[in-house]
């Protein structure tokens, strides 16, 4: 045999010298859910690595976070029943507490990246993401609304704006407010290729977003399609997006390469709640080892081109990772 793979294998020495992927909590960007009120840390049954968090608590998880080497954090509100209402007006009201507590916390860690989240599910009394009509998701009519709780996501310090609503036109719709409204700096981190996916139970969960009536399936997009998604990652590219995601990310492969072959933005993926959920259920059962499942998961998707992945394992990985350093 005059070629023998195994050579390259023998010592973590020469492992080390072949490895193609690496994976750092420079990549990682942890997601918080945060509450209204004080000193609040709540479990989430179906998604047990994360807690809903009050923003002192959100502070405090920050800290930690950056203590690990994680510098990114992308924040989703649990909003009350009560202020919800058909044209989401909560989500850029002057006294909401999630515009709030992103001052707070860019006030008290100006160094981190602050990601928000732009879609009306959170504070709509319909579940949706867009304006619901007679039962229809409505296009252009939402993009006003979006634009305006983007601009005040922006005013309240979060340096990226994260529209997830899969809305035609929503990215060139959002900068074009936000460059008219003076936030030339607020960057944008499109949901590119977001999925109708079964995978975000857990998430629907935390915040008790689910829609009230029907699917999400008009404007999320099909499980089956991956080259609809460089129509997609196209136009946000035309329209200013700074960077594309891929949303779920670890049944979605295929797709994260796609886009990392035909653009030159940056690739995020986010590893959704129900991806992060199964894996933490199998290691509870004693089926899976948590501390090599994880990380193997994670590098995976660096593997397939991710360049920053979205993922409640981010403290966990950064802390193994310190441990061996
Ligand atoms: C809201 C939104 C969702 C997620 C991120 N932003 C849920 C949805 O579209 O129903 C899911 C994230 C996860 O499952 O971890 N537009």
């Amino acid at each position: 045999m005059i070629k023998r793979p195994r050579r390259n294998r023998q010592s973590e020495a020469i492992r080390s010298l072949v490895r193609e992927t690496h994976l750092t909590p420079d990549h990682l960007v942890q997601p918080l859910f945060l509450v209204d009120g004080k000193n609040i840390r709540e479990d989430i049954p179906s998604l047990p690595v994360s807690q809903r968090l009050s923003v002192d608590q959100v502070l405090r998880e920050v800290e930690e976070c950056l203590d690990l080497g994680v510098r990114s954090f992308m924040m989703f509100p649990a909003i009350p029943e009560a202020l919800k209402d058909a044209t989401a007006t909560y989500s850029y009201h002057e006294d909401n507490f999630y515009l709030h507590a992103a001052r707070q916390v860019k006030e008290r860690y100006p160094e981190i990246c602050l990601i928000s989240d732009v879609a009306m599910d959170p504070y709509s009394s319909d579940g949706h993401d867009g304006l619901v009509r007679d039962g229809e998701i409505l296009n252009d009519e939402s993009l006003p609304i979006l634009a305006r709780m983007g601009v005040a996501q922006a005013q309240a310090g979060f340096d990226l704006l994260g529209p997830s609503d899969m809305m035609d036109g929503r990215v060139g719709f959002l900068r074009e407010s936000l460059d008219e409204a003076g936030y030339t700096k607020t960057g944008i981190m499109s949901y590119t290729a977001k999925y109708a996916s079964a995978f975000y139970g857990p998430f629907r969960d935390a915040l008790d977003s689910a829609p009230k009536a029907g699917d999400k399936k008009t404007y999320q997009m099909d499980p089956a399609n991956r080259r609809e998604a460089l129509i997609e990652a196209r136009l946000d590219e035309s329209e200013g997006a700074d960077f594309l995601m891929v949303k779920p990310a670890l049944h979605y492969l295929d797709v994260i390469k796609s886009l990392k072959d035909h653009s030159s933005l940056p690739i995020a993926a986010y590893h959704v709640s129900g991806e992060c959920a199964m894996l933490v259920a199998a290691c509870q059962n004693g089926w899976l080892d948590y501390e090599t499942a994880m990380p193997e998961t994670l590098l995976s998707l660096r593997r397939a081109g991710t360049d920053a992945i979205i993922t409640y394992f981010a403290k966990d990985f950064a802390h193994q990772f310190k441990a061996r350093e």
